[in-house]
């Protein structure tokens, strides 16, 4: 039928309901119990149970069949519900967190993974993720950064296309749904706190935080979710700038806002509103169409009606994008999508979908020290793995969906198949219970360390103490871990560190303690087959770091791409009065944006710029000679930034403008070339309006966030 006839027909309680989504449980329950838990303080009206647009959180083939099937048997206007749910990184086989992926700066592999979600999920029945997240994140106390691809918004906005494109794929079998979210400033709460209100001023929510969205709406998105804090005193749920101004009306999304969980209703608790009434007129008028789980739509909207405070026309736009939503996850004609049980079986978790993941999380690591000690020798004949994650398998991150846990490799796990000949030892030596103080379960530990030929020394951060709601003020490791390090790295020189966390954490007194340090972030499902190829050379580490790690948490937020200020201070060994820096911390974070070493060495050599003018009608080429000088074949990440020197607006010190991921054997050589055009200069001027300025610029090619600049161009609008 067509769409508009279907809405012709709904009555207005059947519309309001279409705008609603609710949790799985109120199905497959008796008809004749009352409607319990939250649906029932949220006043949902039963006659109307099967009106509802979508479920949310419900897992598996079986399943979700069976309630689709319920439903539209009792649904008077069968308009088919459509299955969402958070698949973040990976719905059975778990990839490494995004913040982790996004550090293997390649761009294919994150459509790869994203796709493999997406048809691990499909077979489930799920038509649509609340994913990719895309807020950038600066602040390593905030502890949503594990969900995000970092401090940079360019490399933002890269991995936003491409996971936006392996989630919804062709559109056909196997694909979901995605949705960009929260848009937007969520990521720069007060003091990293989450929920807390972030205030960020026009230009760098445009230059900043918006370009990833616009990227995710360019690539075909097919929803958004708005922030649930509050920014520049307007919360995001409610926000018509961001949602109606910018998103629909500059953008031209057409496709459904939800709210993120409960946030409608909380437009009330932010103090934003009186009461849910209110909320409802805020939220619909911001152009929010699906309301999550909380209930103000449907218990407020023909009171508005009446009120004369909304318009009919509001109501059916928002029922016609919903509607317009599952026609093109195409349910109406097939309302179960891709579910099916016994392809749920063969597809989940299956050898092919683990080998993807083993190799994202070896692509993902990031080695941040070696001093000759990394890869060990396979021919090692007694190791030990040590440390509260050598042998755990919570080492997924905090979204895991369909996940089971038993189905997770551990470290110890992991060298054990690698080295089947070797003696392996393995021990704790404590918990990752930041409160654990028991140093004496350190003995055993550094006793086995020191009767080993090396040491994989397993630290970090309990999975479930970054993600929502996990913001940290210190983000040291445990005094307990760092005496297992000092004590261990005392008793055994071949010790490396191995992390696993999902922020940047302070390393600035555990770091000098041992030759190497390998940061995994949380790798996922094959994370411990990841961590012993990687140890022991069966691949290089490649990863460079997607936010910078920071020497104390007085330095948060800290990002490489700062603006400009008078009186910077460059030199972090000198304390001059007058500049600006601390007078007990450097200003350099202790590894920067960008960062990462290999098991090989990279030259790079005879950089060049093909001319030092450019105009708006033409480009011009930097390249640099990259060469292999290691004895392993190996990838490095070539990074290109640019440096406007002056603007209307002031600049950032330098911005990531292109990177390429290349492999090289042992000798060989590549030239990396970027194209640079007028596009690349552009950014948000004084008068807010989006465009290049005349100027000089200044071009950097190197290996991480601090490289320096070798030429420079002039851009001018007039052709030459
Ligand atoms: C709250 C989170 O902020 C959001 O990211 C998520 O998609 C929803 N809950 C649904 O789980």
């Amino acid at each position: 039928m067509e769409l508009l006839a279907l809405l012709g027909k709904m009555s207005l309680a059947e519309k309001c309901y279409q705008l609603q989504q609710v949790n799985s449980n109120i199905f497959m329950a008796d008809e004749n119990m009352p409607i319990t838990g939250p649906e029932f303080y949220l006043q949902f009206d039963k006659r109307y149970k099967y009106e509802v647009a979508s479920v949310y959180n419900s897992y598996g083939a079986e399943r979700n069949i069976a309630i689709q099937n319920e439903f539209l048997e009792k649904s008077k206007n069968k308009i088919p519900l459509a299955f969402m749910l958070d698949v973040i990184h990976g719905y059975r086989t778990i990839y490494p967190i995004n913040l982790g992926l996004a550090s293997s700066f390649d761009r294919k592999l994150v459509r790869e993974c994203t796709a493999m979600a997406a048809k691990e999920a499909s077979v489930d029945g799920i038509h649509l993720t609340f994913a990719p997240m895309l807020d950038v994140s600066r602040d390593a106390r905030w502890g949503r950064c594990m969900e995000s691809c970092g401090e940079d918004t360019y490399l933002t906005c890269e991995m936003a296309r491409e996971s936006v494109l392996g989630f919804q794929g062709d559109g056909g079998k196997y694909t979901i749904g995605a949705s960009l979210k929260h848009i937007a400033g969520y990521s720069a709460p007060m003091s990293g706190k989450d929920y807390d209100s972030s205030d960020i001023s026009e230009s760098s929510l445009r230059e900043v935080y918006l370009p990833p969205y616009r990227s995710a709406v360019d690539a075909g998105v097919m929803v958004a979710m708005p922030a649930q804090n509050v920014i520049n005193g307007v919360p995001g749920n409610g926000n018509s700038f961001i949602l109606k101004d910018i998103l629909r009306n500059e953008w031209g999304f057409d496709g459904v806002c939800i709210s993120d969980y409960g946030s409608i209703e909380n437009l009330v608790s932010h103090g934003f509103c009186e009461n849910k009434k209110e909320a409802t007129y805020e939220a619909m008028n911001a152009n929010i169409d699906m309301e999550m789980v909380s209930t103000c739509y449907i218990n407020n909207i023909e009171k508005l009606l009446n009120d004369g405070k909304i318009t009919m026309e509001q109501v059916d736009t928002a029922v016609m994008r919903i509607l317009r939503l599952k026609e093109k996850l195409g349910l109406f004609e097939n309302p179960y999508g891709s579910a099916d049980v016994e392809e749920s079986k063969r597809i989940l978790a299956c050898p092919e979908h683990r080998e993807i993941a083993r190799r994202s999380a070896e692509e993902s690591a990031v080695l941040l020290k070696n001093e000759g000690v990394l890869p060990f020798s396979p021919k090692i004949k007694k190791v030990a793995v040590i440390g509260p994650h050598a042998d755990n398998k919570k080492i997924v991150g905090s979204w895991w969906c369909a996940y089971k846990q038993d189905e997770t490799v551990t470290v110890l796990e992991g060298v054990k198949s690698l080295l089947p000949n070797a003696e392996i030892l393995c021990e704790k030596g404590c918990t990752l219970d930041i409160e654990d103080k028991d140093y004496s379960q350190n003995d055993k530990a550094v006793a086995l360390s020191k009767a080993a030929d090396v040491v994989i020394l397993c630290v970090g951060e309990d999975q479930a103490d970054s993600g929502e709601s996990n913001s940290k003020a210190k983000l040291t490791l445990p005094s307990v871990q760092k005496e297992l390090i000092k004590r261990v790295s005392e008793v055994n020189k071949n010790t490396a560190l191995v992390l696993f966390t999902g922020r940047p954490l302070v390393l600035t007194d555990v770091e000098d303690k041992v030759g190497a340090i390998l940061n995994m972030y949380f790798p996922g499902t094959e994370g411990g087959n990841a961590v012993a190829r990687l140890l022991f050379g069966k691949c290089s580490p490649c990863g460079k770091l997607t936010m910078s790690f920071p020497r104390n948490e007085g330095q948060c937020p800290i990002y490489y791409n700062h603006h400009r200020t008078a009186n910077l201070r460059t030199d972090d060994n000198k304390r001059i009065l007058y500049e600006s820096g601390y007078i007990d911390s450097p200003n350099s974070p202790l590894y920067p944006f960008g960062y990462g070493l290999s098991y090989s060495n990279f030259e790079y050599s005879d950089f060049k710029l093909s001319d030092n003018t450019l105009t708006s009608k033409d480009s011009i080429v930097a390249s640099v000679k990259v060469k292999n000088t290691g004895n392993l074949k190996a990838k490095e990440i070539v990074q290109l930034y640019i440096r406007d020197l002056v603007g209307s607006l002031v600049r950032p010190i330098k911005e990531l403008k292109g990177f390429e991921k290349i492999e090289l054997l042992p000798n060989e050589e590549k030239t990396v070339e970027f194209v640079i055009d007028e596009n690349m200069l552009k950014f948000v001027k004084r008068d807010l309006t989006y465009g290049a300025e005349e100027g000089v610029f200044q071009v950097f090619i190197g290996k991480d966030s601090r490289c320096q600049p070798f030429d420079q161009f002039k851009f001018t609008n007039k052709s030459c």
